[in-house]
């Protein structure tokens, strides 16, 4: 990560879990509930998506305000509640994320549940309460909701399950990624876009960014789960063909992952060239592109 991104992302990451935790602390009374929460947005990661979200904002000269915090802090709270609960041992069974035990190895499975229940809810919460003219944020609300549930990250993740052990077409391989990872990102890019009061043409080429992003992080996802390993990632590796998963090296062997990973780059090349004309400012979204990298290094945690 070159330092003007780090410079950038610092400050505001800072913010951003502290933003989660004051929240957490002073609406959860019941003190192994809280604890189960904190733990897993403590627990760190790549906080990839409040960062799209806050480079995406400031690409377009907009200055990051405390309501982009809650926003992204709304985000994170969902996204770790998706990797709680895709760690249960109904779903994929693990016992490392970021670098730790999952929620369920520490807390019990029960409380795993409901602390990812309650992460889920709390966004509402946080997004409703925000610091956000109404009208965006009843926008936010509802892209949040589309985004996040039955017709986008958890269909998703419907799919994946129900596809364990069948071969699935790339088509079909698609249409998982693109919800079950995609549609999140697709949120934080919108969000930074709407926050920045960009108009309905660049909304929609952010748009196209976001498909060509979403698609491209879980192919790189799929094919580090096969040439990483779990010091490096903070969560165990080999475990997609072990599960019968479709996954891009499962469907087009490691080479093929990887050629489909640098179409989906140029792709999303191609479209911040497009919006470079629309007045975004592109350095800043291009060192993020390196997060996008399977050669990146020891950040994935
Ligand atoms: C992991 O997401 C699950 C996917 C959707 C690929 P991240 O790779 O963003 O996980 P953290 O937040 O950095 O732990
Ligand atoms: C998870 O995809 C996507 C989510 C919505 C959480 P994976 O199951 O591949 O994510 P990891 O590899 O466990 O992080
Ligand atoms: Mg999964
Ligand atoms: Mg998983
Ligand atoms: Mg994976």
């Amino acid at each position: 990560m070159s330092t003007t991104l780090n410079h950038f992302k610092q400050p505001l990451i800072e913010q951003l879990e502290l933003e989660m935790q004051r929240y957490i602390e002073e609406h959860v009374q019941e003190e192994q509930l809280k604890e189960s929460m904190i733990y897993s947005i403590r627990a760190g990661g790549k906080r990839i998506r409040p960062l799209l979200l806050f480079v995406t904002m400031a690409s377009f000269q907009k200055k990051v305000d405390f309501g982009a915090i809650q926003v992204a802090s709304a985000l994170e709270m969902i996204h770790t509640y998706s990797l709680i609960h895709d760690d249960l041992p109904a779903m994929d069974d693990d016992d490392l994320r970021r670098g730790q035990p999952t929620n369920h190895k520490v807390f019990g499975e029960a409380l795993a549940i409901l602390a990812g229940d309650s992460l889920l809810t709390m966004a509402f919460q946080l997004l409703s309460q925000s610091q956000l003219p109404n009208d965006k944020k009843l926008l936010l609300i509802q892209l949040l909701a589309e985004t996040s549930g039955s017709s986008g990250m958890v269909a998703g993740q419907v799919a994946d399950i129900l596809g364990e052990g069948q071969k699935l077409s790339v088509d079909e391989l698609i249409a998982i990624h693109r919800r079950k990872t995609g549609e999140l990102i697709r949120f934080a890019i919108l969000a930074g876009g709407i926050l920045a009061d960009q108009s309905q043409q660049t909304i929609e080429d952010l748009a196209k960014l976001a498909n060509h992003l979403g698609l491209a992080f879980q192919i790189r996802d799929d094919i580090l789960d096969v040439i990483s390993d779990a010091s490096v990632l903070g969560k165990a590796t080999q475990k997609d063909e072990m599960a019968e998963k479709n996954t891009y090296p499962g469907l087009l062997g490691l080479e093929g992952a990887k050629e489909a990973l640098a179409f989906e780059m140029a792709q999303s090349r191609a479209v911040i060239q497009v919006l470079q004309k629309e007045q975004l400012h592109i350095e800043l979204f291009e060192d993020l592109l390196e997060m996008f990298s399977i050669e990146e290094k020891g950040v994935n945690k």
